[in-house]
């Protein structure tokens, strides 16, 4: 059975993939030790740098109108996560948890539902 909930679902089986696993490795990372949180960020950061040069290689096939925005939030949310990592090695982990508590696991759901939810509509359409 699918870890990822049925409503983060979005039908395209490439993308609701690779929500999968970033929802695998932020539910790790989430609950992770203090100890194991910089390999677990890293994972995640890893994961996503990939993921989303995986969509932003769809919206060039299908030639996706809003990429522009789709792109930009990528960047935004990749930089956030980047400051957050050197908040870690700075030795600042409080720091860094919050916003992966707090921030991050919205950040991913609402990206979803609104900007890879609408490039899956896209994407079904183009087929
Ligand atoms: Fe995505
Ligand atoms: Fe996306």
């Amino acid at each position: 059975m699918s870890p990822l909930p049925d409503a983060l679902k979005v039908g395209v089986d490439s993308i609701d993939k690779r929500h999968e696993e970033f929802y695998v490795l932020y539910e790790t990372l989430k609950n992770t030790a203090d100890s194991e949180f910089l390999d677990a960020f890293d994972a995640v950061i890893l994961h996503t740098k990939a993921h989303f040069a995986e969509e932003e290689a769809d919206m060039e096939r299908i030639l996706y109108p809003n990429k522009t925005e789709h792109y930009a939030e990528h960047q935004k949310a990749l930089d956030e996560m980047n400051y957050f990592r050197e908040k870690v090695s700075s030795g600042k982990l409080m720091f860094a948890k919050a916003y992966v508590k707090d921030r991050l696991g919205d950040w991913f759901r609402n990206h979803l539902l609104n900007m890879d939810s609408d490039l899956a509509r896209v994407i079904t359409l183009s087929r």
